[in-house]
Formats: C-alpha cells, sequence, structure tokens
C-alpha cells in the first residue's frame, strides 16, 4: 500500500491567481524516507499541508492510507504527526510538558508517555533543559522540542517540513539518527529540506518539484543519472592563469560553472579525470576532484541556467 497517493493536485490559494500546485500526481510508498526538494515557493509545505489534513485542495485528489483527505480527515489525523515549518513550542512550557502531554492528549498512558519523554529529550539532547521554559532556550533546541513532540508519538506517517533549521551539525545528525530508527520500525517519513546531504543521507525517494509541478523523482541513482556529468573538478586560478584562460583551457572537457572569482568548477566524466589532472598539475595549478552530489544536480534542475 502507498501511504501517500495523489492524484492531479492543484491548489490555487484564495488571495491568489497563481497555481501554488500545478497537477501533482505521485506516490509515497509506505516504510520509506520520501523527500520533497524545490526551491523556495516551489510548493513543499502546500503539499504537506494538503496532505496532513490542514489545506484543501482546489482540484485533485490525496489519498492518506486509503483515506480521502477530504472525505476522512479524522481518520487520517489519528495516523499521522508533523513538524510544521513555522511552528513555535509555547512560551511558557517546557521541553517535558510539551512532549510529555501531547503523548498523553495522544493516548497514552502516565508511565508509557513519561518513559517516551525521557526517551526522545534524552536523544535530542534535551532533557537536561527539560524543566526550562521554552522563552528561555536557544532557537535550536524550540526547534528541537517541535522534532520531538512530533516524533515522540511514533504515528504511522510522519511529515518532517524542515525539521533541522537551525541546528547545530551535532544536533542535525541526533534527529537524523531518530528518523532512520523510526524508518526501521516502518514509520512513513515525508521530508523536507533545503540541506542537500540531509536529503542524499536519508532519502529512499526523492522529488524535485518546482512551480508547483514534480519536475524529477527517483532513488539518488536515477537522480544522477539526469546528469550527463558523473564528476566535478573545482579549479583554482594561479597568479599565471585567471578565471577566462581557466575557461577557455578546460571548456571542452565538459560544462564549466563559475564558482567565485577564484575558482571554476568543471562538470565532466570519469574518464577525463585522469588527463585532466595531469594538466592541472602540470600548469601547478590547484584543484580537487570529488564525484557529483545531490546539490549539483539540483542546481542543474531547477537553478538559474545562466549560471555560467
Ligand atoms: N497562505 C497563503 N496564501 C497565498 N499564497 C500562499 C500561501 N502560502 C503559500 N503561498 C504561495 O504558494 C506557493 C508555494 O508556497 P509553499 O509554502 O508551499 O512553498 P515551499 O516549497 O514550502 O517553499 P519554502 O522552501 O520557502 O518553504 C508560493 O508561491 C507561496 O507564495
Ligand atoms: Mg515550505
Amino acid at each position: 500500500m502507498f501511504a501517500i497517493e495523489s492524484s492531479n493536485v492543484s491548489k490555487i490559494y484564495k488571495n491568489s491567481d497563481k497555481k501554488a500546485l500545478d497537477d501533482i500526481s505521485l506516490q509515497i510508498k509506505e516504510g520509506q524516507i520520501s523527500t520533497l526538494l524545490g526551491r523556495n515557493g516551489a510548493g513543499k509545505t502546500t503539499f504537506i499541508r494538503i496532505c496532513s489534513t490542514q489545506l484543501l485542495p482546489t482540484s485533485g485528489k490525496v489519498v492518506v492510507f486509503g483515506d480521502d483527505v477530504t472525505r476522512y480527515p479524522e481518520r487520517i489525523r489519528q495516523k499521522i504527526s508533523i513538524v510544521p515549518q513555522e511552528g513555535r513550542p509555547l512560551r511558557a512550557l517546557t521541553p517535558w510538558d510539551h512532549v510529555y502531554n501531547w503523548l498523553k492528549i495522544n493516548g497514552e498512558k502516565k508511565d508509557v508517555a513519561a518513559q517516551k519523554t525521557t526517551d526522545i529529550l534524552t536523544r535530542l539532547e534535551l532533557y537536561s533543559v527539560k524543566d526550562i521554559p521554552a522563552l528561555n532556550l536557544s532557537g535550536g533546541m524550540k526547534q528541537k522540542i517541535l522534532v520531538g513532540m512530533a516524533m515522540a508519538t511514533e504515528a504511522p506517517l510522519l511529515f518532517l517540513d524542515e525539521p533541522t533549521i537551525g541546528l547545530d551539525p551535532v544536533s542535525r545528525r541526533q534527529v537524523w539518527s531518530i528518523i532512520k530508527d523510526w524508518k526501521n520500525k516502518g514509520i512513513s517519513i515525508v521530508l523536507t529540506t533545503h540541506y542537500m546531504d540531509e536529503a542524499e543521507i536519508l532519502s529512499d525517494s526523492i522529488f524535485i518539484i518546482d512551480k508547483g509541478r514534480v519536475i524529477t523523482k527517483g532513488n539518488m541513482a536515477d537522480l544522477k543519472g539526469t546528469l550527463n556529468y558523473h564528476t566535478r573538478i573545482d579549479v583554482h586560478t594561479s597568479k599565471d592563469i585567471n578565471i577566462s584562460d581557466l575557461k577557455d583551457l578546460f571548456g571542452s572537457y565538459g560544462k564549466i560553472v563559475n564558482l567565485s572569482s577564484d575558482s571554476v568548477r568543471l562538470f565532466t566524466f570519469e574518464n577525463t579525470v585522469r588527463e585532466l589532472s595531469d594538466t592541472l598539475v602540470h600548469k601547478n595549478l590547484s584543484f580537487s576532484v570529488t564525484p557529483i552530489t545531490l546539490d549539483d544536480i539540483f542546481v542543474n534542475l531547477v537553478g538559474d541556467r545562466d549560471l555560467d
């Protein structure tokens, strides 16, 4: 079964004449981590709000675990949990209050709620501040309260709309670890993020949304196939060789993108790397060679086509 099946979904907000979603048809598999990627305003949050029964589609149909979102929102609400994009914890309440009370509202018994609250706060490194009101906590700690609340319920479908925004690199990894554990418990996860490393590490399936439409979908291997090149080489200028020299010298090896005033990025094929490296060494240029990342794929698909 699919966790979510969306057929020809469009959304035009009341005060707008533009389609925030334009004929979205996609299927999100159960038990997977599915990631929506797209530029600001692409429609990710709109799609999540429709799937989580907070917003009605203008046209089209969304089915969550077999139930239509417009006909059976109550049934769906019992099976989902969400970290909203712009959520804020209540100022006067502590991390413990937020998570524990939320679990109680969701029907957990006191001792189970207390145990789950302790576990999730510990994993998010919030246990030591569990009794401090949210207004006295840092921005990242407040965000982690929202993550803790949504994840503690262990609902079968979890929506995470930019869950790691504002989190430090260690905290982000703690959240990733919980996300992976929840997937292993069979929980279906819909994630949005602007951190391409996060998407690459976590996603089983990726949907790239642009101007309200799904323009590409697949796993990482499928997405890598959308770019003709496999390798990128960043080359720095030297005192003898400037940017335009670099472009002239290496343009024929692949696609050149200007990275900054003193370096260019060349997308190329694995089999030309040896020859190119030899040339670069010979010319005494400093450079680095790395495989193509999701970041490159994303920019190629939805970025400014005139980057070079
Ligand atoms: N309440 C609203 N009323 C009118 N238009 C809206 C509303 N919410 C969003 N929009 C518009 O819908 C489009 C999609 O917005 P949405 O928030 O879904 O984008 P997003 O992909 O989540 O972007 P971001 O990465 O910035 O969070 C945008 O053009 C936005 O201006
Ligand atoms: Mg959003």
